[in-house]
């Protein structure tokens, strides 16, 4: 608790005001992902290499986005790094330990930004959504990584959703996940999009007691690789059930 309450303090200072309630969210996330990283490993080295695929099919190296780079846990930033000009990491936080990381000389190229990705406030204003738009204006941008988030934005939005409901259009998730998806796949640059699509509780014996699909019907790109992440192994939160997440990349 005392690491968890000096990682906030530390987070907050450089934070943005707007974006200071999500830093228990990443505090959260990096507990968690110490707690169980022997379980998250082949999870984490399944995403930085489907990256480093990606990557390797880009003709040029100049710049390079990561959109929710977070803890930087399945983002191979050394080589993103030292492969292009430029890298920007974006999402809601960046905790101090990275802020700390980037500081090093190899990181000099890498820039940090915090951004709500999600486009629920354009939705909310009665517009069309676009929240990848912004991309058009990187310039040289060779490379576009979508490292975790997705699904992450789906759960972030369901929760004011549901809290704005009568004021917000029904379809709200699946319009911002479409428009996600849409904001990867229409642009001229070579993109990584890797998100678990649906979760599963299962008990010690194995049986399924509840399954959600995390993409809300929405339709992704054919998968060029697929596994299971334990984000909830047996013993984190309950000593009978685990949440199996399946994840998809797609490059
Ligand atoms: C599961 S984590 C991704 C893990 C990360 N790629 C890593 O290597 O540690 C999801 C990330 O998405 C970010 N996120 C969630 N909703 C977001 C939003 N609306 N805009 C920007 N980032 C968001 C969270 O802050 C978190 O860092």
């Amino acid at each position: 608790m005392i690491a968890e309450a000096l990682l906030y303090a530390a987070t907050a200072w450089r934070t943005q005001k707007a974006h200071r309630k999500y830093i228990r969210y990443s505090v959260n996330l990096w507990s968690r992902a110490n707690r169980c990283s022997r379980q998250w490993a082949e999870h984490e080295e399944n995403t930085r290499r489907a990256i480093l695929a990606a990557m390797a099919g880009c003709k040029q190296r100049r710049t390079a986005v990561v959109l929710g780079s977070g803890l930087l846990r399945d983002v191979p930033i050394r080589e993103l790094a030292a492969s292009f000009d430029t890298v920007v990491l974006i999402d809601l936080v960046h905790v101090a330990t990275v802020r700390m990381k980037m500081r090093r000389k190899a990181y000099r190229n890498v820039r940090l930004i915090e951004r709500d990705l999600s486009g629920y406030d354009a939705i909310a204003a009665g517009e069309q959504p676009e929240p990848l738009g912004f991309l058009r204006n990187v310039p040289y941008l060779d490379l576009v990584v979508s490292a975790n988030l997705l699904s992450q934005i789906g759960r972030g939005v369901q929760r004011r959703f549901e809290a704005e409901r009568e004021r917000m259009p029904e379809d709200t998730v699946e319009q911002l996940i479409k428009a996600h998806l849409s904001g990867l796949s229409r642009m001229p640059f070579k993109s990584c999009l890797v998100t678990d699509v649906s979760y599963a509780v299962i008990d010690r014996n194995g049986k399924t007691h509840e399954e959600a699909d995390l993409m809300h019907g929405v339709a992704v790109p054919e998968a060029r690789a697929a596994w299971a992440w334990p984000v909830v192994p047996i013993g984190e939160e309950s000593a009978d059930y685990q949440v199996i997440h399946q994840v998809i990349a797609a490059w």
